[in-house]
């Protein structure tokens, strides 16, 4: 299987919005990490993953792309 490109080895913080919608990148390669900003078009095997923010506050999505709980950080970084 293909694996995702590391944007950085580390989780983003982000203060997301209730009820909003946001696409998380899940190819590494987006200019604007850690959302999808079309960039995975180039290679055609990753997609971006829609989650939306049940309530407002600090979420700290995957920057390393290899989480196994898409789009939050799990952890799994620390081991790359
Ligand atoms: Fe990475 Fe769209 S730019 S999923
Ligand atoms: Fe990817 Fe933490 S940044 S699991």
């Amino acid at each position: 299987m293909t694996t995702p490109h590391i944007a950085q080895k580390a989780p983003f913080a982000v203060e997301v919005e209730a009820g909003k919608d946001y696409w998380w990148c899940a190819c590494g390669l987006s200019k604007s990490q850690p959302f999808c900003d079309g960039s995975h078009k180039k290679e055609g095997i990753f997609s971006p993953v829609q989650w939306k923010a049940e309530a407002s506050g600090t979420k700290y999505f995957c920057g390393c792309k290899q989480t196994k709980s898409q789009p939050m950080c799990d952890g799994t970084h620390k081991s790359l």
